[in-house]
């Protein structure tokens, strides 16, 4: 059985294309590069692409990604039928991961496919109030595995995003069964320069963790997450 991750936002610009080509990158790394695809379903001028004609220069990776990838956009039908294609095309690899942009019309079918959902979410913009439009018409998906990522979290925004973390556990845990991970993503400058040098961030050991976080609590070298040195990461 294919697992499906969806990166679900009610808002762009919050890290959700880097995050799902990171946590692709990580499941990649743990189960090969064949058995990850990435589906790009927010194809724009930030979309999927824009970031794989740049090579991989870090952790060991030296081909554009080491994973497969696909597009989806509405005139490909419905986004369902199109994943159930892709994998009989491809065969059932072990991870479909899905890169959902923010119209609700759309976003909803790849919430409803998927095993796990990740919500990105800038914690000092309050966008965590949009949950309850994200949630909403999720009901048939109870099984799903929900969480928040807090991303591009800004050193001094450090204190806005704890209050975010208590605040999201308190409105949406009980609520809709929403964890927020805590492995936070931090604000890089790196990031900005992405695009004209191809550098992959350092940050790359987020995703780590946030695999270690959904997938049993190991990171990719098989030592044990350990939540006060993975807050206090390398370098
Ligand atoms: N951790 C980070 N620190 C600083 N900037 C970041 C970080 N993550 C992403 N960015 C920047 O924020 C912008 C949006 O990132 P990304 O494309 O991953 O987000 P998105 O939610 O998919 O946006 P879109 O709405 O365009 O689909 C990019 O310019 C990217 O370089
Ligand atoms: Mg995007």
């Amino acid at each position: 059985m294919t697992h499906v991750t969806t990166f679900y936002k009610a808002k762009g610009g919050v890290a959700s294309t880097l995050s799902a080509i990171y946590y692709a990158c990580a499941l990649a790394r743990v189960h090969g590069p064949d058995q990850v695809i990435l589906l790009d379903a927010d194809k724009g001028t930030r979309s999927v692409d824009k970031y794989i004609t740049r090579r991989v220069k870090n952790h060991g990776f030296e081909v554009d990604m080491p994973f497969l990838v696909e597009e989806w956009n509405p005139n490909k039908g419905p986004l369902a039928t199109f994943a159930v294609e892709v994998l009989k095309r491809i065969g059932p690899v072990k991870h479909l991961i899905i890169d959902m942009g923010a119209d609700p019309s759309y976003a909803i079918n790849a919430a409803i496919l998927a095993d796990t959902i990740i919500m990105p979410i800038k914690p000092w913009e309050t966008d965590y109030e949009t949950i309850d439009d994200l949630m909403s018409g999720l009901a048939e998906n109870e099984g799903a595995k929900k969480y928040v990522l807090l991303t591009i979290v800004d050193r001094p925004r450090q204190g806005e995003a704890a209050t975010a973390r208590a605040d999201i556990t308190k409105k949406y845990e009980a609520k809709y069964g929403v964890t927020v991970l805590q492995t936070e993503v931090k604000k890089q400058a790196k990031y900005r320069s992405y695009h004209k040098n191809g550098d992959v961030p350092d940050e790359l050991w987020a995703y780590e963790g946030v695999y270690a976080e959904i997938n049993g609590g190991h990171m990719l070298d098989g030592t044990p997450f350990n939540l006060e040195m993975d807050l206090n990461p390398r370098g």
